[in-house]
């Protein structure tokens, strides 16, 4: 393996930036040519591509997003995207590839593997921790601590007024960020997508805890499971209650990594260039157990991570 390419693709991620760094101070010291691939499949197609060195790296640890940038290429999607991808690759001379993204990344990673036999690595990057084969993904322990630090300052203006508080956050197919900000932050009740609500319910539940003097709530829904402004509009056409609804939307998605994301990133950019190094392909690092794990991308796509939905009775309890 001599020259390898790096892109970030989808969604970005807080700790992207870091798992950029590993990757390339990773080659290097394997002797490797390192080459930043910009803009995701899109800038493979249009190539551009930038050689990168150690010092390409230096003093980005700590920020968010990602200097490669990212995109969503629906032209690579087609053949002719990818046939066009893999004459980049080849006129390149790039013999391994790593993918930070998620699931669609992989889709497209084992595309151009199958079109151009280029070996591929992929690096769970994603807020949304739904990626089968590892239990965190670059990025969800940064965005859970920034909708916390929202939260806990939402709670103290819906005491404050009495009110009830919806705060929307992100997960479109995933309940992940939403069941994790709702346990860490004390949330009355969480809904998301893999579990059908009872909007009767929680509206008797919230009349239930005004009763007994818990005079305020904040009630998390991951976007997937129901609009926060449906879901705040029925608690006061059900209650009566004053309620309001803060979606956090794109903030859950930027900041600078937290210590958890930095190091996930670094030992997966890592792992992912040895496993080139060794001339591994179709494979995803991951985090299995608290060990470093490799899974084959046919599997990591066959189905996302279900969520434990044996939390919802934790948040239940505790709000009682
Ligand atoms: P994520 O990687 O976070 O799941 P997307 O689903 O948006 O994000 O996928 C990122 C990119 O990967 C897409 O814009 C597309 O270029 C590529 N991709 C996604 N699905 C496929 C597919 N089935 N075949 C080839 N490429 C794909
Ligand atoms: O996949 C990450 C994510 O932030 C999801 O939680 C969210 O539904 C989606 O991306 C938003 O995507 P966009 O960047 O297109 O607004």
């Amino acid at each position: 393996m001599n020259k390898i390419g790096v892109l970030t693709s989808g969604g970005d991620a807080p700790g992207m930036n870091a798992a950029i760094r590993a990757v390339v101070r990773t080659g290097i010291s394997k002797g490797m040519e390192v080459i930043g691939i910009e803009k995701g499949y899109e800038g493979l197609l249009n190539g551009l591509f930038r050689p990168m060195n150690a010092h390409s790296v230096s003093g980005i640890i700590d920020d968010g997003g990602t200097i490669l940038r990212t995109a969503r290429s629906m032209e690579f999607k087609t053949p002719e995207g990818q046939a066009k991808a893999a004459k980049r690759i080849e006129d390149t001379g790039i013999d391994g590839l790593v993918v930070i993204g998620g699931d669609g990344s992989y889709r497209g990673a084992l595309a151009i593997h199958e079109t151009c036999g280029v070996k591929v690595i992929g690096i769970p990057g994603t807020i949304d921790n739904d990626i089968n084969g590892t239990e965190y993904t670059i990025g969800f322990d940064t965005a859970v601590n920034t909708a916390l630090e929202s939260i806990d300052k939402i709670r103290d203006t819906a005491a404050s007024h009495d009110r009830i508080f919806v705060v929307e956050v992100m997960g479109r197919l995933n309940g992940s960020i939403a069941m994790e900000v709702a346990i860490a932050g004390g949330a009355e009740a969480v809904l998301i997508p893999e579990f059908k609500h009872d909007m009767i319910k929680l509206c008797r539940n919230i009349e239930a805890w005004r009763s007994r003097g818990k005079m305020s709530c904040i009630i998390i829904v991951a976007e997937g499971a129901a609009r926060g402004s449906d879901i705040a509009a029925t608690i006061t056409q059900v209650t009566g209650i004053e309620t309001r609804l803060s979606v956090l939307g794109h903030v859950q998605r930027g900041g600078s990594p937290s210590a958890k994301d930095r190091s996930l990133a670094t030992h997966f950019g890592y792992y992912a260039v040895d496993l080139l190094a060794q001339g591994k392909t179709n494979l995803m690092v991951g985090m299995l157990g608290g060990c470093i794990h490799a899974s084959p991308l046919e599997d990591v796509i066959a189905g996302g991570r279900s969520v434990d939905t044996s939390v919802l009775n934790v948040v239940d309890v505790m709000a009682t």
